[in-house]
């Protein structure tokens, strides 16, 4: 029977079996796949995995800082932090189109992944936290040949990457490619993980970039910024936050007209989106308290400058889907 004390024993035999003393290099993002897969080789092999983070700019309020503190503080794992935030927001400056967005955070994503690589490097492994419904859809990796190992051509699709570039081939090391989502979580669970980390909501790839609509602007981060951490707030002190598979706050690019003491405003909406999922298949929107719903709303016309109205939205998926863009 499957239990995760044997999966982590093995799991950690095999991984230094394979590198044995060479190095390897993982992208953590600070989820529950990329978290766990961290933790478990750094407990094989230590010094010899080199964690990076590269920071889009596109992360909830304080995740970034959060995320490089707990490793370092609390795993004693060092975590390579890349601030790329100037160079994200360069690339999608006058874009409005939710897939160019996409695509342009990609390419810069591989961009600044193989010049930091080039720096720390050289590596000779690549880590994915590859789960096993990615390996029967394996569009992401190419068999090597002559050796026969996978090798990757594409960073998880998690980051949004297209292709990595050929002279970028790394072998990869996937721990985790024989388990569901949910022994992910409790593997994470065994080794310590927090809770917070392991049962945290899907956060997408491109980040907070796909839930402004229209052009992103570090203005306009900022404010999305504030009012997301005020949604996580609330939820988080009502103590309903697992009720939820999502639920976030989406910048709408047009304003309206308020009122506010006795000025006239004319400001950004800000939309709430709540859901219950069981995959993110389908979803339905949630009927959350009215009373939970006016906080948030109040917090956020009065505490985030540039909002002045908070709507929420209604749609199940289909026909909407759980994100804007
Ligand atoms: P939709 O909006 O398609 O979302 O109903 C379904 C699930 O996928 C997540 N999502 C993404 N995740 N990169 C990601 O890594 C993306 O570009 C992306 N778009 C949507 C979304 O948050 C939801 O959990």
């Amino acid at each position: 029977t499957w239990t995760t004390e044997t999966f982590v024993e093995e799991a950690i035999r095999e991984i230094r079996a394979r590198v044995g003393d060479k190095r390897v290099l993982l992208a953590l993002s600070g989820g529950v796949d990329s978290s766990t897969l961290a933790f478990l080789l750094h407990q094989a092999i230590g010094d010899q995995l080199t964690c990076m983070f590269i920071d889009q700019g596109f992360m909830r309020k304080y995740e970034p800082e959060k995320l490089v503190k707990l490793f370092d503080a609390r795993f004693h794992i060092s975590v390579e932090y890349v601030n790329a935030r100037d160079r994200f927001l360069e690339k999608l400056k006058g874009v409005t189109d939710p897939e160019e967005k996409r695509k342009r955070i990609g390419a810069e994503f591989i961009q600044v992944f193989e010049e930091e690589s080039a720096r720390l490097g050289p590596f000779d492994y690549l880590a994915q936290g590859t789960l096993y419904p990615d390996v029967i859809e394996s569009a992401d990796t190419n068999v090597d040949p002559k050796t026969g190992e996978r090798v990757a051509v594409k960073i998880k699709s998690h980051h949004n990457v297209g292709g990595l570039p050929k002279d970028l081939r790394f072998k990869l090391v996937e721990p985790l490619r024989k388990l569901f989502k949910d022994e992910v979580r409790k593997v994470g669970r065994s080794i310590g993980l927090p809770e917070e980390i392991v049962r945290r909501h899907p956060f997408p790839g491109p980040g907070l970039a796909i839930r402004i609509l229209g052009e992103v602007t570090a203005e306009k981060l900022n404010i999305l910024r504030d009012a997301d951490f005020i949604v996580r707030d609330e939820i988080h002190k009502s103590g309903v936050y697992h009720d939820f598979w999502q639920a976030f706050a989406v910048l709408l690019p047009v304003r309206s007209v308020g009122v506010m003491g006795d000025q006239r405003t004319y400001a950004y909406p800000v939309v709430l989106r709540f859901v219950s999922s069981e995959d993110g298949m389908t979803a339905d929107w949630s009927r959350v308290p009215y009373d939970l719903l006016e906080t948030i709303s109040n917090r956020i016309v009065n505490e985030v400058r540039g909002v002045n109205r908070v709507v929420y939205d209604i749609t199940s998926k289909p026909p909407g889907t759980i994100e804007w863009e």
